[in-house]
């Protein structure tokens, strides 16, 4: 019997709501197609944003939206994007799969879609191929209330007021794809496009994101935060907001990443054990953040995140389209609770990405379109935004997937919302074994308890055909206790709790 003590007493931090944030690049069919049909297609839409896609994100409360990349955004010119349609300019989409761009998703469109969505914005500026003049009359035209040219530009665009730009990025990826530069060298840069990066409302500050490391690349945060990190009565946050960190999941090498649905057990369990990886990256960057910044004023921002697998067979290599599995579910909750738990450094995070890429939250077939097991982790999770994080630990946990790719079966989170509701979160790795669990509260005899299951086998997935197999399911089993509650978790299964 696995035992579960929560002492929701005991707040240990504010889970941010961007924690949930997503991620759209312009990538395969993630914006063309995915969110954007224009407002010409037989697809309903509004303003161009399909409907159904725009509804169904709505009910996981995307909290922030990150655009346009991603290695697209250092490629990306933001005056090609605004103005009449037809006139925009066409151009060939290097990075990803070579295909026409034409501009007609640009900056009036992408805050369309969030004020569509009732998210904040996060923009990525162009460092790797863009200057600092082109980033600071973005931020001009975004943000600039009154009269100057970039303002007028926008009000003749059909856009009088000023839109809110909540958090910016200067540059992704910036020891990749968005300039291969070495970190003192991009710290620098750094500090200088982030100089123009104007506050021109003094009320609302836009939040800065430097590029942050890859993967457990401890001299890139090092180096960078010696460079950049600078607090003064000034630069009260040292120059930034955010350091950010992608890591993706992959089970094999990156020349065979692995099937998204065809797998077997082992594969299953490298791919967890991969994921919780993600644990020993927030801590040891969190660390060095710490030495740094030790009243965490600046938060981890962990933008990219998910599972990145061999593309569907028969479409696009450069497309990075895959499927979406109890894997990825398993995945998902285990990395939500991750961030639950350290929520007081990991500020905010982006799954890559929202629609028909990567680990993808929907799927869209023309007029058709699914939700993933994903999609529904979020909808199980999003109680946590904005909630507090409290104590809980589990003991009597049993571990699998033998010595090379051991995890814990079983992983949880719990928070305390504005309302006093208890939220737990647990997955069941274990692709065998159901396990009872006890759940101790520090205040016993809970009035209410409302739950929710995922559970199916572990290469289940949903088709166009049959796009409910895999659905969050009332949970009947919970029993309230003396000292809490109890129920048996199913293998393979991610449970959701509302505790009165
Ligand atoms: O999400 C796909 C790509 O992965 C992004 O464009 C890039 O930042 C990362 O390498």
């Amino acid at each position: 019997m696995a035992k579960i003590y929560i002492n929701e007493t005991n707040k240990l931090s504010h889970i941010n709501p961007e924690i949930y944030g997503q991620f759209s690049e312009h990538l395969g069919r993630c914006i063309y197609e995915g969110l954007y049909v224009g407002e010409d297609s037989d697809i309903p839409n509004v303003n161009g944003m399909r409907t159904d896609v725009v509804d169904a994100l709505k009910e996981i409360q995307v909290p922030i939206l990150r655009w346009p990349g991603g290695c697209f955004a250092d490629e990306y010119h933001w005056k090609d994007g605004i103005g009449p349609k037809e006139q925009r300019k066409k151009m060939i989409n290097t990075h990803w799969g070579g295909v026409v761009e034409d501009n007609s998703f640009g900056t009036h469109e992408y805050f369309e879609l969030c004020r569509q969505l009732g998210c904040k914005t996060y923009i990525n500026g162009n460092v790797g191929s863009g200057t600092v003049q082109e980033m600071s009359e973005w931020v001009e035209y975004m943000t600039f209330n009154g009269l100057s040219p970039m303002a007028n530009l926008r009000a003749a665009n059909g856009q009088e007021k000023p839109w809110k730009v909540d958090i910016f990025g200067v540059g992704n990826e910036s020891w990749g794809c968005g300039g291969n530069m070495r970190p003192t060298y991009y710290g620098d840069l750094y500090r200088r496009y982030q100089t123009y990066v104007r506050n021109y409302d003094q009320n609302a500050p836009i939040q800065k994101v430097a590029c942050g490391p890859n993967v457990n690349d401890y001299e890139w945060t090092e180096k960078v935060l010696d460079t950049c990190f600078n607090p003064s009565p000034c630069h009260l946050h040292g120059f930034m907001d955010y350091l950010s960190l992608h890591y993706y999941t992959t089970p094999g090498p990156w020349e065979h990443k692995g099937s998204a649905t065809e797998f077997t057990a082992e594969e299953w369990y490298n791919t967890l054990h991969k994921a919780l990886y993600m644990e020993e990256l927030v801590e040891k960057h969190g660390a060095i953040m710490d030495r740094y910044d030790p009243e965490k004023k600046i938060g981890l921002a962990v933008d990219e995140w998910g599972t990145w697998f061999d593309v569907e067979p028969g479409t696009n290599p450069g497309f990075l389209y895959q499927q979406n599995t109890m894997r990825d579910a398993l995945v998902a909750a285990v990395t939500l609770n991750i961030f639950n738990k350290h929520s007081d450094r990991v500020k905010l995070a982006c799954i890559a990405q929202m629609v028909n890429v990567l680990q993808a939250m929907i799927l869209t077939d023309k007029e058709k379109m699914l939700l993933t097991p994903t999609y529904h982790v979020f909808h199980m999770y999003r109680s946590h935004q904005d909630a507090e994080l409290v104590e809980s630990r589990i003991e009597g946990v049993e571990t699998e997937g033998g010595a090379m790719y051991e995890v814990p079966t079983l992983q949880e989170s719990a928070s305390v919302d504005p309302d006093g509701v208890l939220t737990l979160t647990v997955a069941n790795l274990s692709l065998e074994n159901s396990y009872p669990v006890e759940i101790f509260l520090e205040k016993p005899a809970p009035a209410s308890v409302e739950a929710s299951i995922l559970a199916d086998e572990k290469d289940a997935f949903n088709t166009f055909d049959e796009p409910d197999r895999v659905a969050e399911r009332t949970f009947e089993g919970v029993t309230v206790t003396k000292q809490g509650l109890e129920f048996t978790i199913p293998a393979c299964s991610v449970v959701s709790l509302r505790i009165r």
